[in-house]
């Protein structure tokens, strides 16, 4: 592990909800729990509430001992495996919660997630599951109180249900998606395939095959969900599965999509024998996003805008946005230490970037309609930022505005965490570090070119090692490596070789656009 990423572990705690008989795609949840905290939970427990009165409780795999060896192997710290007594859903009558009204459901507090988004897909076939679900996770999330918590991309409506249960009932947490792990057929790893013969596992990799070809037509031009869900339908057609629905919806509030603007969730589930099984995948139609994340001095601003000068895409510099407000508190004559009234001001203006003619010179800045691009790199400006940027509520709304940004896309940003928090779906994530005695020697470089020759090496690398110690355990924005980053490590590097490596790694990973 890095020495960043090592550091930015500070003390917080991931939890991975399961139902266990853990497999792959578990674990992969576990193994991004672990790159990004102290300490990982994996929590165990068949939740009754979720059943319906005909579904697999009873059957349900349980393998705990198989669990727990799994969970050791990749470096979980505890598993909570509660029983239903313990979680307060013990005396129930098992596989009786879909709706079913029982006198134990009748007495017991549940939490109720919008019915817009629990009575579509999967909803509308399993009354009360989300229901089930939601009462369960919020059991669990009060009692082990993480500061994240993971889940899977391949129950894309359970995500969403959580995340906006997260949201709705104030947790101060962070809710984690995490990529479907499958098959080398394609088929999405669940506990339930082990209720598939070999013959039905071959069979059911034609859900995602139907996926994947709507995706192709998708990036041919396709938009119109009536034509994208035809092509999975004529696809599942010639195969022996009983299709339960395909339809696209808004991966977060779950609504019907007739076409695709920005992304949509394609979604299935169908029936193999005795199995259910579901699958999506998003289809995202706005220009590509670049997250260049890593310690102060790794050289991220000016590799981030000669990489957006190349690829065409706007550098999105958050610098500046932070200057800009800055520029227009000072102007208003607004007390810097006044946090409610910059946070009005804040919620209340528009920031505009735009590349300039010139790619060698920094990006244009409006706001409120004002071009300020000369005005933001003043004395006093720059003296002032820190003050503003350090104020939680100008982050939040910031990074509100870069994420409307990132709607649209076809953007390269940089900073601490660029690729877990502000852009966690960029199609490309790069982590650029350096040792710490190559960026004091490049900041010994820049202030010898400024005529400060005096400075040391060695105080230039205490100052550095306390900065990133600083930036790694920080509350506001710490200093993140996205799992699914390429790190690059740019000692002995020279700006342009820094550049064209994440350029080659562009080209790598979108080919087709
Ligand atoms: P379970 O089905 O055990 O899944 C636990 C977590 O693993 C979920 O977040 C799920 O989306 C994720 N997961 C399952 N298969 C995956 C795959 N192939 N790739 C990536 N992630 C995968 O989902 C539940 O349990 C329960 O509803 C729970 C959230 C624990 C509440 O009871």
């Amino acid at each position: 592990m890095s020495q960043a990423s090592e550091a930015s572990l500070s003390h917080a705690v991931g939890l991975v909800p399961t139902m266990g008989a853990l497999h792959a795609g578990h674990l992969s949840l576990c193994q991004r729990a672990r790159q990004e905290n102290a300490t990982v939970i994996v929590s165990i427990f068949v939740n009754p509430l979720q059943f319906g009165p005909t579904e697999d409780y009873q059957r349900y795999p349980r393998t705990l001992d198989q669990d727990r060896q799994l969970c050791e192997q990749v470096g979980v710290d505890a598993i909570f495996a509660p029983t239903a007594e313990e979680m307060g859903v013990g005396n129930r009558k098992a596989g009786g919660a879909g709706g079913a009204e029982d006198n134990f459901t009748l007495s017991l507090t549940q939490v109720v997630p919008p019915l817009n988004m629990t009575s579509v897909l999967c909803g509308s076939g399993r009354p009360g599951h989300f229901q089930g679900v939601a009462t369960i996770m919020t059991k669990l999330l009060k009692v082990v109180q993480p500061d994240r918590a993971y889940f899977g991309q391949k129950d894309g409506q359970q995500l969403a249900i959580i995340k906006r249960l997260v949201q709705d009932l104030n947790f101060s947490m962070e809710v984690v998606g995490c990529p479907t792990v499958r098959e080398a057929s394609g088929l999405a790893l669940s506990s339930r395939n082990q209720y598939l013969t070999p013959e039905q596992k071959e069979q059911a990799a034609v859900l995602y095959r139907g996926l994947q070809r709507a995706e192709q037509v998708f990036q041919a031009g396709e938009r119109l969900a009536r034509a994208l869900v035809e092509v999975v339908r004529s696809e599942l057609a010639i195969a022996s599965v009983a299709l339960e629905y395909v339809e696209l919806v808004d991966p977060t509030t779950l609504l019907p999509l007739s076409r695709i603007e920005d992304e949509g969730m394609l979604t299935i589930a169908a029936r193999i024998g005795s199995a259910r099984l579901i699958d999506n995948i998003i289809l995202r139609s706005r220009q590509p996003i670049v997250a260049i994340d890593g310690p102060a001095g790794a050289g991220k601003s000016t590799v981030a805008r000669q990489v957006a000068a190349i690829l065409g895409l706007l550098y999105l510099d958050t610098g500046a946005m932070y200057r800009a407000l800055t520029w227009l508190v000072l102007h208003l004559g607004v007390p810097l230490e006044d946090e409610c009234a910059i946070a009005e001001i804040v919620s209340n203006c528009q920031i505009e970037l735009a590349p300039s003619d010139n790619l060698e010179e920094p990006v244009r800045v409006w706001i409120n309609g004002q071009e300020v691009t000369q005005d933001i790199r003043s004395k006093d400006v720059t003296s002032n930022v820190s003050l503003i940027a350090a104020q939680p509520t100008v982050r939040s709304s910031l990074v509100q505005q870069q994420q409307r940004w990132g709607k649209r896309g076809g953007l390269v940003a940089e900073g601490r965490d660029i690729g877990t928090h502000v852009f966690p779906d960029a199609d490309l994530k790069i982590f650029l570090t350096a040792s710490v005695n190559e960026r004091a020697r490049r900041r010994q470089q820049d202030f010898q070119h400024q005529g400060q020759a005096d400075i040391s090496l060695e105080q230039l690398e205490q100052d550095i090692i306390e900065r990133d110690w600083k930036d790694s355990n920080r509350n506001v924005a710490p200093l993140q490596k996205a799992a699914d980053a390429i790190e690059i490590q740019t000692d002995g590097l020279s700006i342009a070789q820094v550049t064209a490596e994440i350029i080659n790694c562009y080209n790598e990973h979108l080919p087709k656009r």
